[in-house]
């Protein structure tokens, strides 16, 4: 048992993942949406795979496919569908981490028909989806619960925040400054903040290493 724990040191372990952006609809043929391919999300949960753990990973619109039978792949489309997926798993996992880049905000009314050209001027109004991380962090137990934190400015103050609105035990803050990191790329250059704001800049490297740092934590977590 000691040898299979520490070739596969999550085993036993179910991890829920959100990955990929989410997309708002408009009317029947239009959205607001954004650029997150998924790709950070998707390799979180296949490194976690190949270290044992179960995964349910709930993703937003996005052509990646699991690559390990461990994880189960949940196809949503909007922040609602999302919410309502992680709080359908959130009791049963032990480990969350929360890699989508939702939607901030969502058209108040969805037209039934397409909308017709018209006017020079149109605009729509929009609301506050729910922020999915922030209401798992309200009702966590046991579960470790990992965010991501995209910022521009004031990065390391404003990822605190997060970190304490949203009842994190951990943030991964995303540097856009950095050449070779963010969306659509395969790079990334991360900087670890933890509960007690212990910061640990990473070097800028693969998004597959970048996974790999995170489940460090987890199983660092688990072994503490
Ligand atoms: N998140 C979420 N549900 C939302 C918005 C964000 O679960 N409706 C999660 C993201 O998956 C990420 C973390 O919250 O793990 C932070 O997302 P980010 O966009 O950086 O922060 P916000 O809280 O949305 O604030 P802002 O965009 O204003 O910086
Ligand atoms: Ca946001």
């Amino acid at each position: 048992e000691a040898d299979l724990q520490s070739k596969l040191p999550l085993v036993g372990k179910k991890i829920l993942i959100t990955a990929g952006p989410t997309y708002e609809a408009i009317d029947p043929v239009r959205f607001i949406g954004n650029h997150s391919s998924g790709k950070m999300g998707f390799d979180i949960a296949y490194e976690a795979a190949k270290l044992g753990a179960q995964v349910i990973l709930v993703a937003g619109p996005t052509h990646f496919k699991a690559k390990s039978s461990s994880v189960k792949v949940i196809n949503v489309v909007s922040a609602q569908e999302m919410y309502d997926a992680c709080h359908l798993h959130y009791n049963d996992v032990d480990v969350a981490i929360a890699a989508a880049a939702v939607a901030d905000y969502k058209p108040k009314v969805v037209a039934t028909q397409k909308i017709k050209k018209a006017a020079e001027e149109f605009s729509i109004e929009l609301e506050k989806t729910k922020d999915i991380l922030a209401s798992l962090g309200a009702i966590k137990k046991e579960q470790f619960l990992i965010g991501f934190a995209l910022e521009t400015q004031n990065e390391i103050e404003n990822a605190k925040l997060k970190i304490q609105k949203k009842n994190l035990d951990l943030i991964v803050l995303n540097s856009l400054q950095d050449e070779g990191a963010g969306f659509k790329k395969e790079t990334n250059k991360v900087t670890f903040i933890d509960k007690d704001f212990k910061i640990e800049p990473m070097e800028l490297k693969s998004k597959e290493s970048v996974a790999v740092d995170i489940l460090n934590k987890v199983i660092l977590h688990f072994t503490k």
